[in-house]
């Protein structure tokens, strides 16, 4: 029933609130997707994650549901869902769906009735009684990832609810067998109309540990270890893979704070049958600390993380992605100061993240070379910016200027600009004003012109995914690293059967030496992908120019 198709495929990840809008209110629509499936199949993508469209109140982009079952208004109908999901798979293109199913909207009817101490539905979610005098303060110290207590108390009961995000978001309990039956129903739902998979959003929160206990408190008060991965996490997503995801020529990929190479054969080897990949976030910690505080990026250090993944065992599938839109621009972020060689430092980024065993995700914007935007305080949108800055006002309005240096980096914004598709107004995004201002960069940074130009990133882009394509030695072939310490160069080796796929990236803007590792051995060797016009045909010892990007084959 599986083909495990997802080992030969590239993903393509759609914020639909940012991409295209459709119909000229400023907001990006299914519409608008519909109007880019052309583009979207010219990338040479074989499937698209496309972020939550389900009905919601958007206090969280839709990563809020009050209907699974239904479309937001603002995004269209389940008519035109129908209509793009099958100019999707008439373009030989698969559907991947986001699954929000750790918390619900508090305007899910269920939560709605679950207010009421009687109703069936108030085991759906987790209730409690508050500590101290007459129960006013929350039950434990957990707090929410998007700033403060992560409980809220409800008049109405007299009981606290949990929430892990917004206290719009209240956490739904997955101890009740209920619960779990739905989400598997909301799964085959979905199934039933052809989407090809889920992609689990923070799936690893779901089993909380009995009892509830506090946890240590740690800056910046996220990632409270009692409930990452807990108890009956394995049972639960076992459970749901035995109802919804083994019965479909699916695949799942999971939003897994806490699944690291130690513990990920338990969650996705193809033996256990859980979830099919996961998203792990230690390589997106290299430049920052505590996932906050901007660090100085390392490239060895990040080199050794995802060479920890690489060296699982076959039958668990990794993933690489270097964007999404919880986090800024890839870009600013790892390539240091690219000048006027953003799209060369574009092709190498892309370049050392193409021929490693693992399904990619390139993010809407990421083929064109976006960047992060230079944001005024009242630019910022995300609930967990605007959040974070108006705590920072109230506790500490000293520390304001430092949180706007810190977001200038950090911000979840920065991925969700509107995506820049032409120089003319709004970037060619809307006819309208947009929800979100459009980085000022567009006139330079846009789909059109890297259209017009043979060497642009987009079409470095489009060259390397044909080439990756049904590659037996990207597919299945073993990883390993050259120069492993080396800060300034990414070089690896792939090795399948007898074929060898060499490739050399320089990360600098800077020229750097590149010598032959006196170990390899090699009679014939071709080049099949470079950056620069001029890369010799052969790999020998030489001058790297400033982010070149090299695949030799051997
Ligand atoms: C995930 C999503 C993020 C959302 C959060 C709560 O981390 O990627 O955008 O805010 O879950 O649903
Ligand atoms: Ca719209």
């Amino acid at each position: 029933m599986k083909t495990r198709w997802y080992k030969d495929a590239v993903i393509y990840q759609i914020y639909p609130r940012s991409f295209c809008d459709g119909n000229g209110d400023g907001i990006g629509d299914i519409r608008g997707i519909i109007s880019k499936l052309d583009y979207i199949k010219s990338l040479g993508v074989d499937a698209v994650w496309l972020s939550p469209v389900y009905k919601s109140p958007n206090d969280d982009n839709g990563y809020d549901i009050s209907d699974y079952r239904d479309i937001m208004d603002e995004f269209g109908t389940l008519d035109d869902w129908k209509e793009m999901i099958d100019g999707m798979h008439s373009r030989g293109i698969r559907l991947i769906m986001d699954l929000v199913v750790n918390h619900t909207s508090d305007e899910h009817a269920w939560f709605v009735e679950s207010k009421n101490k009687d109703s069936e539905y108030r085991d759906y979610y987790i209730w409690q009684k508050g500590r101290g005098k007459n129960g006013k303060k929350p039950p434990n110290n957990w707090t929410s990832n998007f700033v403060g207590p992560a409980w809220e108390y409800d008049e109405q009961s007299g009981e606290w609810y949990l929430h892990l995000f917004s206290k719009k978001q209240p956490d739904l309990n997955w101890e009740n067998p209920k619960v779990r039956q739905e989400v598997a129903d909301i799964c085959n739902y979905w199934f039933d109309l052809g989407v090809d998979g889920f992609r689990c959003d923070v799936i690893t929160y779901i089993s909380k540990k009995d009892g509830l206990p506090n946890g240590k408190l740690k800056f910046p008060l996220i990632g409270d270890e009692n409930y990452i991965v807990g108890p009956n996490y394995h049972k639960y997503i076992h459970e749901l893979n035995e109802r919804s995801f083994s019965r479909y020529d699916s695949m799942t990929v999971g939003e897994s704070i806490g699944i690291t190479p130690d513990n990920a054969f338990d969650a996705i080897d193809e033996s256990v049958g859980e979830l099919d990949t996961v998203f792990s976030f230690d390589h997106m910690g290299v430049d920052f600390k505590m996932n906050v505080i901007p660090a100085k990026f390392n490239l060895a250090k990040y080199k050794k993380i995802l060479n920890r993944w690489q060296q699982l065992p076959k039958t668990c599938q990794p993933t690489i992605f270097l964007e999404n839109h919880d986090q800024p621009r890839c870009l600013p972020r790892f390539s240091g100061d690219y000048g006027d060689r953003r799209e060369l430092a574009g092709m190498a980024l892309a370049t050392s993240m193409f021929f490693m065993r693992a399904t990619p995700y390139i993010y809407q914007g990421q083929e064109i070379g976006m960047t992060n935007c230079d944001f005024k305080q009242e630019d910022y949108k995300d609930i967990m910016s605007v959040n974070a800055l108006n705590m920072i006002k109230k506790v500490c309005p000293l520390l304001l200027p430092y949180a706007r240096k810190v977001l200038l980096k950090r911000a979840r914004d920065h991925a969700r600009t509107p995506m820049q598709w032409t120089a003319g107004d709004n970037a060619g995004f809307s006819t309208a004003k947009p929800w979100m201002m459009v980085n000022p960069n567009y006139k330079e940074i846009n789909v059109e012109d890297s259209e017009k130009r043979n060497d642009s990133l987009l079409n470095f882009y489009r060259k390397a995914l044909a080439y990756r394509k049904g590659k037996d030695v990207v597919i299945n072939g073993d990883f390993k690293l050259v120069y492993p310490k080396s800060k300034d160069i990414f070089a690896y080796i792939r090795e399948y059967e007898g074929k060898r796929l060499f490739v050399i990236v320089n990360f600098k803007n800077k020229q750097v030496n590149f010598k032959i590792p006196k170990d390899l051995t090699f009679d014939n060797c071709a080049l099949a992908l470079s950056n620069y016009a001029d890369t010799p045909q052969t790999l020998q010892s030489m001058k790297l120019r400033e982010y070149e990007a090299i695949v030799y084959e051997l």
